[in-house]
């Protein structure tokens, strides 16, 4: 199984790991076959994602998305990240190995989640 450059570029020193103590929204996810975890915190303020960080329980698959997902995000507007897909994540990675396309997900549906919860919290939205 080969990994792109970008994948073990970002394995190897991944962006906005940490966590975000009064982060204005929190997204979760879980895979429940590989049993990976993934924490995604982002700060909001004027629709804009101003500050987001990851905290990642899983493969270096996972370590490597969740990077490039805060990347992707960092700056942009609340709209604008909800439209980052999961094919994104894989792409800009410079692809991912068939068996670790899931892993991508996880960060892209973190990401979706942590904006939900933002939106929610802010009554902007219902809870599911
Ligand atoms: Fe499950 Fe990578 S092996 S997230």
């Amino acid at each position: 199984m080969a990994y792109s450059p970008k994948v073990m570029e970002h394995f190897s020193n991944p962006k906005n790991v940490g966590e975000i103590k009064d982060a204005d929204g929190l997204g979760k996810v879980g895979n429940p076959v590989c049993g990976d975890q993934l924490f995604l915190y982002i700060k909001v303020k004027d629709d804009i994602i101003t500050d987001i960080k990851f905290k990642t329980f899983g493969c270096g698959a996972a370590i490597a998305t969740s990077s490039m997902v805060t990347e992707l995000a960092k700056g942009k507007t609340l709209d604008e990240a909800l439209k980052i897909t999961r094919k994104d994540v894989a792409n800009e990675l410079g692809g991912l190995p068939p068996q670790k396309m899931h892993c991508s997900n996880l960060a892209a549906d973190a990401l979706h989640n942590a904006i939900h919860d933002y939106l929610i919290k802010q009554g902007r939205e219902s809870p599911p």
